[in-house]
């Protein structure tokens, strides 16, 4: 059975995801035909990917979601880490101003949730004030234990049954905790069928007569996550060893045998002849063929695991569609993060800004959302509590982090060019890789990044703890495997990048350059600001950033603020993003500058 086993050491796991648009369109929302609230069902998985097509071999979910519903193809997470991505989701922050930015204590975990005092003020909280019945079967935080579960209880749930560790990912031996029971046991059963049985439960619960009010009822499952089994181990008395086996994740038996000619999607960035990224990810040798036959494997038995949960969602739609609730439900489908398996020459794990790993599945089907539609609009994780808090009708607050994700034809048109074009996206501390060949672990991986989604360009940017800079045009450059950003500052002032000329606003970038370059300084000086402003952004700021740069409001995107005017502001007055050292949590005197300069500031300044 232990014919491969890998031992990552689990030195408490080091490691290390915006405003209020709600009044954007307070009535785009429908009450159902009844005029009654809407039931949300939530099905959040596991570090389930976009990006090497998992959604494909969900045919289920495909009849059931996406074609009678909305993908919203440009959702990303702010922080892709199981845990600060669920903290972040649950209390519509991003990880900067959770601080939950680990799995485990001290900069991480369930504890680290409850000492910053969420566990008295996050979703299901608000839900239940505005008059839902709240219920969560699965994984809610890593580090929610056997032995702290109760210390205290997770608040907030009608009803709950949580996945506990160490056991949580044990897809053969879970141990689940129901509502202020103490914990149980699953031994040799299948933990997504348990998991399944229970959400069911939940939902027959929240139909039931005696309830007359609105639910809202999460369903998330461990899969696809590898299995994880921890070794605790004495040593020399006192000391405990303990390691983590991260296996490829248990298909249910049923399951077992399909797609067994599957592999990872050969994307250019697959396992490149040519290494590339920054810093260790420059490092990494190339997988040789033994390496990527056990990570085709490892890829196929995710595929497995997530057939039990393509099956829970045709299960509960059908289950809606029976009680006579369908029509009064919205239906959100997403996980906590993305995942990566060989592209960049990385062994299969999460933890990086690009896009495998951020831009992950969000679709969305219930009264009012168009059916079978892909929206091109940017949202990410911050985004959906203030959505559901919307649907609820739920008492708006001004110190979330993200907006209302418009559901209707008539909203997402509304906001098509006027939305957010940003995703600011955090991470701290180690990188964990996971399966066979996976035994790497990288301290250093603490970096801040910036997606920008605009109509005609489409960037990464990202500033490392040490120093080092990636910058990707992903319109030219998909795969994200061409960094641009000038090896030193001599080349940074004459590299220039095609960029798209449009009639109209865009004749600042035409300054000096032809109209379709722009100069890698001007890019780059801006890129920078802007994650400057939300690195440190709270509420508001964190999804209109410009406001803070420019209080007069003439700059509503990038392209407005590439003109040449405004050289001066980005290249001379603001400080850029850096690291005075790399640290496992948001430590931040290490962080640089907390804050950036408004134009008008420092004009009146000047004045
Ligand atoms: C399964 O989990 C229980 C605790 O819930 C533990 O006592 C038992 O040893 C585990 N079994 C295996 C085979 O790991
Ligand atoms: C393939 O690579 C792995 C990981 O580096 C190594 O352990 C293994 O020995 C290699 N196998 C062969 C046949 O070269
Ligand atoms: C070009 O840039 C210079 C200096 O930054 C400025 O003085 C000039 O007005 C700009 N021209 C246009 C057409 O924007
Ligand atoms: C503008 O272009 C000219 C000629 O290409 C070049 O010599 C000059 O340095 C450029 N000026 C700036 C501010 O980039
Ligand atoms: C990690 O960062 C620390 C502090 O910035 C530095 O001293 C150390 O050398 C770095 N380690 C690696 C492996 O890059
Ligand atoms: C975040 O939490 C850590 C651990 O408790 C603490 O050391 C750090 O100062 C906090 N950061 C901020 C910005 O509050």
């Amino acid at each position: 059975m232990a014919f491969w086993r890998l031992v990552c050491l689990l030195v408490s796991m080091y490691s290390a995801g915006c405003s209020l648009a709600f009044a954007a369109d307070d009535a785009q929302q429908p009450l159902t035909a009844g005029g009654k609230k809407p039931n949300i069902v939530f099905i959040l998985t596991d570090d389930q990917d976009l990006h090497m097509d998992s959604l494909s071999y969900m045919p289920l979910l495909k009849k059931q979601l996406t074609d009678h519903g909305t993908s919203f193809r440009r959702h990303y997470c702010t922080v892709a880490l199981c845990c600060p991505s669920r903290v972040s989701l649950w209390t519509g922050k991003a990880a900067h101003n959770t601080n939950v930015t680990d799995l485990n204590p001290p900069y991480g975990g369930y504890p680290k949730f409850v000492s910053e005092g969420f566990n008295e003020a996050y979703l299901p909280l608000w839900l239940q004030d505005a008059g839902y019945n709240t219920y969560y079967v699965g994984k809610l935080f890593n580090a929610q234990r056997v032995d702290n579960y109760n210390a205290p209880h997770a608040a907030g749930w009608t009803g709950s049954d949580f996945l506990l560790d160490p056991y949580t990912y044990e897809y053969l031996n879970a141990t689940f905790q129901r509502n202020h029971d103490e914990p149980v046991s699953y031994e040799g059963q299948y933990s997504t069928d348990v998991l399944a049985k229970k959400a069911y439960g939940f939902l027959e619960d929240a139909l039931g007569d005696e309830h007359e009010k609105p639910f809202f009822l999460t369903v998330a499952p461990t899969a696809p996550h590898s299995n994880v089994h921890i070794n605790v181990r004495k040593v020399d008395g006192d000391f405990t060893e303990k390691t983590a086996t991260q296996a490829p994740p248990v298909p249910a038996e049923r399951h077992k045998h399909l797609f067994e000619d599957v592999k990872v999607p050969r994307t250019p960035h697959f396992n490149p002849d040519e290494p590339n990224g920054v810093s260790w990810i420059s490092r990494l040798p190339q997988q040789n063929e033994t390496n990527v036959e056990f990570n085709d494997d490892f890829y196929r038995n995710r595929l497995r695991a997530l057939q039990v949960v393509d099956e829970i969602v045709d299960e509960v739609i059908s289950r809606l569609d029976k009680a006579g609730v369908l029509d009064d439900t919205y239906v959100f489908y997403s996980t906590d993060n993305g995942y990566h398996i060989g592209q960049h020459r990385l062994q299969p794990g999460k933890q990086c800004a690009y896009e495998e790993d951020i831009n992950i599945p969000l679709i969305v089907r219930g009264p009012g959302v168009p059916k079978g539609e892909v929206a091109e609009i940017v949202t990410s994780h911050t985004d959906l509590a203030p959505t559901f808090m919307q649907l609820a009708g739920a008492k708006l607050r001004d110190d979330l982090d993200g907006a209302a994700i418009p559901l209707t034809a008539g909203a997402l048109g509304a906001e098509k060019g006027t939305r957010q074009e940003h995703v600011n996206v955090e991470m701290w501390g180690i990188i964990m890789s996971e399966g066979k060949y996976g035994s790497v672990l990288y301290p250093n991986h603490t970096y801040k990044a910036l997606r920008v989604v605009g109509e005609e360009y489409s960037f990464l940017y990202t500033v490392w703890c040490s120093g080092e800079h990636e910058l990707y045009d992903l319109k030219k450059d998909p795969y994200e495997v061409n960094n641009l950003y000038p090896a030193s500052q001599e080349t940074l002032a004459v590299d220039a990048l095609d960029f798209p000329s449009t009639s109209g606003s865009t004749a600042g970038l035409a300054n000096n350059t032809t109209a379709d370059t722009v100069q890698l300084r001007r890019l780059i000086s801006r890129l920078d600001t802007l994650l400057v402003v939300l690195k440190t952004c709270k509420a508001r700021e964190c999804t209109h950033p410009w406001e803070i740069l420019h209080p007069l409001g003439d700059v509503r995107d990038l392209k407005d603020a590439l003109s040449a005017r405004f050289d001066e502001f980005y290249e001379v007055q603001q400080e850029r993003v850096y690291f005075t050292q790399c640290e496992k949590g948001y430590i931040a005197e290490s962080e640089g500058p907390m804050g950036a300069r408004s134009y008008g500031m420092v004009h009146e300044m000047a004045l």
